[in-house]
């Protein structure tokens, strides 16, 4: 497919498959070798670059959401002989050494400082928390952030803008491009395209939430599972049914007594938006300890559902607010709450004919305690060892009331811990019922044995986050 684009204030056309990563694009088509390839996988920020001023990480997008997109590269910034003010902050500070993931490094910088002119060290790590320096030490990097920000910052060109484009499917080298701007052409392709018994609404569920390519197409959302390597079944042939521009799928909206969540919208929104924060704190905290800031620009709510894994972070939030997931296929709408969207591993009982459109809450009691926790290796890009999620009440004598306990990482689909809902609901809070809690949590789950933890531990880790939930937040 032909594909026009800014880099760096020039207009570029490339003819790219839809699926063809940005890196690529700019290291190979357009000879822009300041931005590297580490890992290939998200994880080293080694290829990031800002897109419509966002940090993204290259290697993750997709030709096919570039159309009308501006990126800014390395190669924007200072010359050798004349740095910005951020990369000589870094010289300045002998924060270079390899010059592999310094580029990355310096547009993380100038992202983190486009939204906070003024950061303190917890926010410089915070903000570039995606990316992975080997040997200079972290030390010097956040003193080299620090000294950037005393300077006065150029202007970049990171305003944000998005063209829209045609809804029509685009041939592309084998495979055809859907990027419709409706969700209602969206689901006509949907329908479409999921023949063998889906086409009616009455077909088989989708499979494979990590793989969404039956019947031959893929669901692109966020792309942050999807362009992972390995994740597409047929890239170079299937088609796309692009998600990114159809209108009305992403942000946050009250309605009476209803939060509603449009399933594009990015885990950095429910990271930053005042209302999630406002009314679903568990979840806003479950945003901000995803990924790292480049992966939740680009990650979806919806491709997190879709994604069905049992370690994903957003499901036990949702599970504990008693969140409600809206289905749309041509044939209609049903709300399905999410306590019984999930029926196995990476399996849902969403049909391929239908689409993750949005996320309903109903907007808690003012008074509803609520957490979410997550042990991981590390504190960003880590996926949970276990993860815990709490709501519940406390009445003037307090007792528990509206108790919900949902869990990440533990079975094969993220999981409402009910024997331990059931143990507390109605009970007056103690240490001895806490214990209880603990050891029911803990007994509970069916977690497996893998490369990031065993079982011993996940059952340790969730009846100690369970505590924890009752003892910090849930006291009269
Ligand atoms: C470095 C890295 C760190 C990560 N960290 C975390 C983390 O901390 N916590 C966590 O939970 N996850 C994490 N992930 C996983 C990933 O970012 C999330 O699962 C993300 O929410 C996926 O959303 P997406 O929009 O990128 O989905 P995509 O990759 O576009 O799609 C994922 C799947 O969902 C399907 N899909 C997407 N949208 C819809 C829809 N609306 N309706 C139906 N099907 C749809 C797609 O077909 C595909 O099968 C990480 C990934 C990487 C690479
Ligand atoms: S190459 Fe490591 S994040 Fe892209
Ligand atoms: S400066 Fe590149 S790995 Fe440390």
């Amino acid at each position: 497919m032909r594909i026009a684009f800014t880099v760096n204030g020039v207009p570029r056309e490339v003819d790219a498959p839809p699926l063809r990563r940005l890196l690529d694009i700019l290291r190979d088509d357009l000879g822009l070798t300041g931005t590297k390839e580490g890992c290939g996988e998200g994880e080293c920020g080694a290829c990031s670059v800002l897109l419509d001023g966002a940090l993204v990480q290259s290697c993750l997008v997709p030709a096919v959401q570039l159309s009308g997109c501006r990126i800014i590269t390395i190669e924007s910034l200072g010359s050798q002989t004349a740095p910005d003010p951020v990369q000589q902050g870094f010289l300045d500070e002998g924060a270079v050494q390899c010059g592999f993931c310094i580029p990355g490094m310096v547009l993380a910088t100038h992202a983190l400082l486009a939204r906070n002119p003024k950061p303190n060290e917890e926010a410089i790590r915070a903000g570039l928390s995606g990316n992975i320096c080997r040997c200079t030490g972290y030390e010097r990097i956040v003193r080299a952030v620090q000294r950037a920000a005393e300077s006065a910052l150029p202007s970049t060109p990171i305003a944000k803008a998005v063209a829209a484009t045609t809804a029509r499917p685009q041939a592309a080298q084998g495979s055809v491009v859907h990027s419709p701007t409706t969700l209602e052409e969206a689901l006509i392709v949907l329908r479409t395209s999921a023949t063998g018994g889906a086409a009616d609404g009455t077909g088989d569920r989708a499979a494979d939430g990590a793989a969404e390519t039956l019947s031959g197409l893929t669901i692109l959302a966020g792309g942050t599972d999807l362009m992972l390597p390995g994740a597409q079944a047929s890239p170079a042939t299937g088609s796309v049914l692009d998600l990114s521009r159809v209108a009305g799928l992403a942000g946050v909206c009250i309605h009476k007594d209803i939060i509603e969540l449009g399933s594009s919208t990015t885990v950095a929104t429910l990271a930053d938006n005042p209302d999630v924060d406002r009314y679903l704190p568990a979840l806003a905290t479950a945003a901000r300890l995803f990924g790292a800031p480049a992966i939740r620009n680009r990650a979806t709510l919806g491709g997190n559902l879709a994604g069905a894994s049992p370690a994903a972070d957003l499901p036990p939030a949702l599970l504990a607010l008693d969140a409600i997931v809206v289905l749309a296929s041509a044939s209609g709408r049903r709300d399905t709450p999410l306590d019984v969207y999930f029926t196995g591993y990476r399996q849902t009982v969403r049909r391929l004919d239908e689409l993750i459109i949005a996320v309903r809450v109903t907007l808690p009691a003012p008074d509803t305690r609520q957490a979410f926790f997550k042990a991981g290796t590390r504190r960003a890009q880590s996926i949970a060892r276990a993860s815990v999620a709490g709501a519940a009440r406390v009445d003037a004598s307090g007792t528990l009331r509206s108790v919900r306990l949902a869990a990440g990482s533990v079975a094969p689909m993220p999981i409402l811990l009910r024997e331990t809902m059931r143990l507390l609901e109605g009970r007056v809070l103690d240490a001895k019922l806490i214990e209880e809690a603990d050891r029911l949590a803990a007994a509970e789950i069916t977690p497996i044995e893998d490369v990031r933890s065993n079982v011993a531990y996940r059952r340790f880790v969730t009846g100690r986050l369970v505590a924890r939930f009752l003892r910090e937040y849930c006291r009269p």
